[in-house]
């Protein structure tokens, strides 16, 4: 989803900083862009739980443009066994692994953009959260726990920066990316969600609404959940 919100902001003719945990996925995204795009992008590899590395990148990336209007932050983890754990049988690893990616790496990112005077005024930041901020997930409760806090962080935030950074959070479903489809590779009966449109998302439907969360044809919202999800939380 962060791929498509990348590559729909610079279809569009904006100047984006990339980053991901994974080299290799960055250095294949980057070699698929066009000529154009490319002057308008740099790449890192950055470990978003390493808050020098993210406060670096994020330096970097505002010298580069000379400004940074906005922050869409994708990085997440489902961990190493959503859907066949119950909270009783989770162990200490696994929740220290999936608070420490889903919940302090948003922390550093939101601690670290919203200092004031950091980003331009009026900017906007965008977090993902997921149809589990809102809802139990049955044998997902680190998950659910992960983005229930997402949300928080976010509506929280929203009330600090007031009108100089706006902050929201947009809400998946099922969608068809690569984490979903391990998650349905490793769990034959992963839960399905109950949507009134019956089917997963695709990534650009969660980029577009990102996209506009991040643009000033948002300007009045702020603090806000949006779901994109095919009705499953309606
Ligand atoms: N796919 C879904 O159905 C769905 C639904 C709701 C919410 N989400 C959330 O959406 C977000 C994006 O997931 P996706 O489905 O696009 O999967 P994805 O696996 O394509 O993207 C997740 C990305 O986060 C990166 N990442 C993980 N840990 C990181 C770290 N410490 N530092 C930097 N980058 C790191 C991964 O390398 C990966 O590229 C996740 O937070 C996920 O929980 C996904």
């Amino acid at each position: 989803m962060g791929l498509a919100t990348a590559k729909t902001l610079l279809s569009r003719g904006a100047m984006v900083a990339l980053c991901d945990l994974n080299q290799d996925s960055l250095e294949q995204v980057v070699d698929e862009l066009d000529a154009d795009c490319r002057k308008r992008s740099f790449a890192r590899r950055v470990d978003l739980n390493d808050r020098a590395a993210l406060k670096a990148f994020l330096e970097d990336s505002k010298a580069h443009f000379g400004k940074l209007d906005g922050i869409a932050n994708f990085a997440g983890t489902a961990g190493r066994h959503l859907g066949t754990e119950a909270v009783w049988e989770t162990s200490d690893d696994e929740f220290d692994f999936i608070m420490k990616v889903n919940v302090t790496g948003m922390f550093y990112v939101l601690s670290e953009a919203l200092k004031p005077g950091f980003m331009s005024l009026g900017g906007s930041i965008v977090q993902i959260g997921s149809i589990f901020s809102m809802q139990g997930f049955n044998k997902g409760a680190v998950y659910a726990t992960s983005k229930h806090a997402a949300l928080g962080m976010v509506r929280s935030a929203a009330k600090e920066a007031g009108g100089r950074v706006r902050v929201n959070c947009v809400l998946p479903g099922a969608v068809d990316t690569p984490m979903h489809r391990a998650n349905l590779a490793r769990v034959p009966d992963f839960p399905a969600i109950s949507t009134p449109i019956p089917r997963a998302g695709e990534a650009q439907e969660v980029a577009n609404v990102t996209v506009f969360l991040l643009s000033d044809e948002s300007s009045f919202v702020t603090g806000a959940a949006w779901s994109v999800d095919g009705g499953a939380n309606a």
